[in-house]
C-alpha cells in the first residue's frame, strides 16, 4: 500500500517523436479522477497545447484501467462534506479540462487500455479519436451507486449511440467489453492489447503529416456543425476555412502546387508534403 500520492503524480507524460503519452497515474485507485488528479491534468494540457515538438495527444492509462470514472470518495464525498463551493469548484476542475480537450489545439486519441467508467466517458469522448483494448470494459455504472450518469456521461452516450442503446446502457449498469464498444460507435477500434499501441502509434503517425493548421479547423468543424442547421454550418464552414486561411495561407496553396504541377502527390491517396514548401 503506497502512501497519497502527490499532486503532481497523478498524471504522467512523455514525449516521443512528436506524441505527446499522457496517463492517468493513479494504478492503484484504478486511475478514478480525483480533484488533485483533474488539477494536474488542467496543468499537464496547459503545459502540452503549443508546444512544437507535439503534434497529437494520446490519453491512456496506467496499468490496467483507462480509468474508473469519478473518485468515489474525494470527489464526491469528501468536497460534498465541504459545501456547494467545494463541489461547484470540482466539477469546474473535472468538466474544465474535459472541455480543453474537446477543444484541444492538437488532435487527441483516447488508448483505451482497460476500466472506463461513468466520468471516464468525459475524457473519452474528449478525444477525438479513441481505440480501446478488445477486454477493455466500459460502463456506466453510476446507476448502480444510486446516481444519474452525469459530468456529461449521459450526454457522451447520447451523442455516441443510439437511443436504445444508450437508455439500455445507462439504465442497466451492465458493462461491454471494447469490441462491443467498437461496435456501438463508443470507440472507432478495437484490438487485442499486444496491438492496441502500435495502432495507435500509426494513426498518429498518419496524423502527424497532415497540415496542423487544417487538422484544428477539420476536428472543430466536425465537433460544431453537429449541433447546426445544414445552412448554419455551410456558413461556419465558409467562415472557419477563411479563419484557417490567415494562420496558414500557404499551406493548401503548397497542397495544391504539388498535386498540379509537380505531381508528386495524389490528395485522393495520401497527404502533401507540408515540409517542403515553395520558396
Ligand atoms: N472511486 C474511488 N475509489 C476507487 C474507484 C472510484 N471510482 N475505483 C476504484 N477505487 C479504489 C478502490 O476503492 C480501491 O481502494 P483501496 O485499495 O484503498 O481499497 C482501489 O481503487 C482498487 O479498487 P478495487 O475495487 O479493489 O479494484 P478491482 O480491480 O477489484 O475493481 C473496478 C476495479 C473498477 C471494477 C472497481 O474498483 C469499481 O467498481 N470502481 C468504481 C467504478 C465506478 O463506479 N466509477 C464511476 C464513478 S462515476
Amino acid at each position: 500500500m503506497i502512501g497519497e500520492r502527490r499532486e503532481e503524480d497523478t498524471v504522467a507524460f512523455e514525449i516521443e517523436g512528436g506524441v505527446a503519452w499522457v496517463k492517468f497515474n493513479r494504478p492503484e485507485k484504478r486511475n478514478c479522477m480525483s480533484p488533485k488528479l483533474n488539477r494536474q491534468m488542467g496543468r499537464v494540457l496547459d503545459e502540452l497545447e503549443f508546444r512544437d515538438d507535439v503534434g497529437v495527444l494520446v490519453l491512456t492509462g496506467e496499468g490496467a484501467s483507462w480509468s474508473a470514472g469519478m473518485d468515489l470518495k474525494e470527489y464526491f464525498r469528501e468536497t460534498e462534506a465541504r459545501g456547494l463551493g467545494a463541489t461547484r469548484q470540482a466539477q469546474r476542475e473535472a468538466y474544465g479540462w474535459w472541455r480543453r480537450l474537446r477543444w484541444f489545439q492538437k488532435p487527441t486519441i483516447a488508448m483505451v487500455n482497460g476500466w472506463c467508467f461513468g466520468g471516464g466517458y468525459g475524457p473519452l469522448f474528449g478525444c477525438d479519436l479513441a481505440f480501446a483494448d478488445e477486454a477493455a470494459q466500459f460502463g456506466l455504472s453510476e446507476i448502480n451507486w444510486g446516481i444519474l450518469p452525469g459530468g456529461g456521461a449521459s450526454k457522451v452516450a447520447s451523442e455516441l449511440l443510439p437511443f436504445r442503446k444508450a437508455m439500455y446502457h445507462a439504465l442497466m449498469g451492465e458493462n461491454i467489453d471494447g469490441r462491443t464498444a467498437a461496435e456501438w460507435g463508443l470507440v472507432n477500434e478495437a484490438l487485442p492489447a499486444a496491438q492496441l499501441k502500435a495502432r495507435v502509434s500509426e494513426v498518429a503517425q498518419v496524423l502527424l503529416k497532415k497540415n496542423p493548421v487544417a487538422l484544428k479547423a477539420t476536428k472543430d468543424a466536425i465537433r460544431r456543425v453537429r449541433e447546426m442547421t445544414y445552412d448554419n454550418a455551410e456558413d461556419y464552414l465558409i467562415r472557419a476555412q477563411e479563419a484557417a486561411n490567415s494562420f496558414d495561407g500557404e499551406g493548401r496553396k503548397e497542397g495544391i502546387r504539388q498535386f498540379i504541377d509537380d505531381k508528386t502527390y495524389k490528395p485522393g491517396l495520401g497527404a502533401y508534403d507540408k515540409d517542403r514548401q515553395a520558396g
